[in-house]
């Protein structure tokens, strides 16, 4: 079963009833903006972590990295080589098609294929939250889910041919997504003074990227409703472009932070697999995001992560026990959970 699209139900919801299925009665923990702090701006330069020679700056740099890592969870980084024209492109073709009729945007919606090929652990396609329990509040938002790597697993019926530059723009972000990835996968572990390659090779020869547009229209009561409810995600990274308009916060230490807006940056979080491969060394960040009454946001968010084939457990690099089971498929385990707020993480806990 599906909800109708969110961006439709925006432009027509002028009562209460409508929105129920949204809305949190008594609000949500801190739902008022203002009284959300801003998270400190932990910007990291790659420029600085890509350099070969050693010099106190770049000392700084992956010290920086690793407070991040271990206290945040997440982290923006900048000159990560793509420029702001490029990464416009991406916001616009984004935006451009959630601009379309929604019949055209149904040409590639998760609902159809499944009708057709009776496919229910496949999230490609247009689409919104899936209801799977009856009393689920749901999100403010509606999405396109791609897989984008690897390329043989693309389902190319469901990308998009409209607007014209899709495609193109978005298999190019991808492939720098892919190396930016890698590229950090490599820097976390230096960061952590262990072996540079220990967490790339646990992805294999496949690294999986899944690549979610989201749009969250202007929501009439942003005190009752969350664009996403609190989660954190499956993979091992995660790479986020957002627009300029605000809603992304973070949990740490039990209290939310707003993520500032840097245009230029992408916002990089740790997922689950890699505080699990990292036996808690590093922390997958819990968010969330607002809804506002004003502004549409979009954001494109890549899923990075080793084949979901593949089993993945603590790389023991000292002496500590191992702090999780080993699982394959967490993704499974982790929807098993989400949509109940609960944390997959807490159920491989030793
Ligand atoms: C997600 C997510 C945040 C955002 O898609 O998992 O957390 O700001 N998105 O869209
Ligand atoms: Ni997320």
């Amino acid at each position: 079963m599906e909800a109708n699209s969110v961006q439709e139900i925006a432009k027509i919801c002028n009562n209460k009833e409508t929105l129920e299925k949204f809305m949190y009665k008594n609000g949500y923990p801190e739902s008022k903006t203002e009284c959300v702090p801003l998270m400190e701006n932990v910007i990291i330069d790659l420029s600085l972590l890509s350099s070969s020679s050693s010099s106190l700056q770049v000392d700084q740099e992956f010290s920086k990295l690793r407070s991040a890592l271990t206290q945040w969870g997440c982290f923006q980084v900048i000159n990560h080589g793509m420029t702001n024209e490029f990464l416009d492109k991406v916001r616009e073709v984004t935006k451009q098609f959630f601009a379309l009729p929604l019949e055209e945007k149904q040409n590639y919606s998760r609902e159809m294929k499944q009708k057709d090929e009776k496919a229910i652990n496949d999230w490609d396609g247009y689409g919104n939250d899936p209801v799977v329990y009856q009393h689920q509040t749901l999100d403010w938002m509606d999405r396109l889910l791609l897989t984008v790597n690897p390329e043989h697993q693309r389902k190319l019926q469901f990308w998009p041919r409209n607007p014209l530059p899709f495609r193109e723009i978005i298999d190019e972000y991808a492939l720098k997504v892919r190396t930016i990835f890698e590229f950090l996968l490599k820097a976390t572990a230096r960061s952590l003074n262990l072996e540079e390659n220990c967490f790339l090779k646990e992805h294999g020869d496949l690294v999986t990227i899944f690549a979610r547009f989201n749009y969250y229209p202007p929501c009439p009561i942003p005190e009752n409703v969350l664009g996403q409810k609190p989660h954190s995600d499956t993979g091992t990274m995660t790479l986020l472009l957002q627009d300029e308009v605000e809603g992304l916060q973070v949990l740490k230490d039990n209290q939310w932070f707003r993520v500032p807006v840097v245009p230029q940056a992408i916002f990089v979080n740790i997922a689950d697999r890699l505080e699990i491969m990292s036996n808690g060394m590093v922390k997958s960040a819990v968010h969330r995001v607002v809804t506002n009454s004003e502004r549409e946001r979009i954001t494109v968010v890549m899923f990075c992560s080793p084949d979901y084939e593949r089993e993945i457990g603590p790389i023991i690099t000292d002496d500590k026990p191992p702090m999780y089971k080993k699982v394959v498929h967490y993704e499974n385990l982790f929807f098993e959970n989400y949509q109940f707020g609960k944390r997959a993480l807490d159920t491989i806990r030793f």
